[in-house]
């Protein structure tokens, strides 16, 4: 059976570049992964009243077991702020509880971090990484994934430039290893 990947895009929006970007980077899986995209959506905000109340809602319970199943976790953040968009750290939220219950315990994860600015959404990838540290989610480390320029980097028909793809694959490959031994 192939390895499930979780792809979580912390962006909601159409014609977004980190959907493009993580897009790009799903297809460089080999074909014993199958790379997942999980929808933040219709995640509501965290209320731990609903948990405790034993009423959570649906798409809170449909998202904790989407992600039980998965072999490893692919975040591609902007950053809002110089920190992590609410929609993905609210999907961090709602997959840690109740207590005791974190869904992403111990899976690797891979965090790229998209902006069209030259500070390459760096401030999210970081923020993130803290959430990370804590949720018991091992990172890769080497190499960074900060794309900044996104703009530059692609074209009208969402086509990347052929050296950033060079780079991309160098992520999915060196993340698969980083997976493999930590799995
Ligand atoms: C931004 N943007 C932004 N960019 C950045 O590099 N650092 C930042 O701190 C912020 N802050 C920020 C806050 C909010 C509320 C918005 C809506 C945007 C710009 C952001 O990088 C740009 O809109 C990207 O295109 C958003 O990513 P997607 O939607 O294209 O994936």
């Amino acid at each position: 059976m192939k390895k499930k990947i979780g792809i979580f895009v912390g962006s909601l929006r159409k014609g977004s570049y980190s959907k493009k970007v993580a897009m790009a980077l799903s297809s460089l899986f080999p074909e014993e992964y199958e790379p997942v995209f999980i929808d933040l959506n219709d995640l509501a905000m965290y209320n731990q009243d609903l948990d405790d109340e034993g009423t959570p809602p649906v798409a809170w319970t449909k998202f904790r077991e989407d992600v039980k199943v998965l072999s490893g976790l692919v975040f591609v953040t902007p950053e809002y702020n110089r920190s992590v968009p609410a929609v993905l750290k609210n999907a961090l939220d709602v997959g840690s509880r109740p207590y005791g219950q974190n869904v992403w315990d111990g899976k690797p994860g891979l965090v790229v971090s998209v902006s069209p600015g030259a500070l390459s959404a760096f401030g999210a990838n970081h923020h993130l990484r803290q959430s990370l540290v804590f949720l018991n989610v091992p990172t890769l480390q080497q190499p960074e994934a900060y794309i900044g320029n996104i703009a530059n980097l692609i074209n009208e028909e969402d086509t990347i430039a052929e050296n950033t793809m060079n780079f991309f694959k160098v992520i999915i490959d060196s993340y698969i290893a980083f997976l493999e031994k930590n799995s």
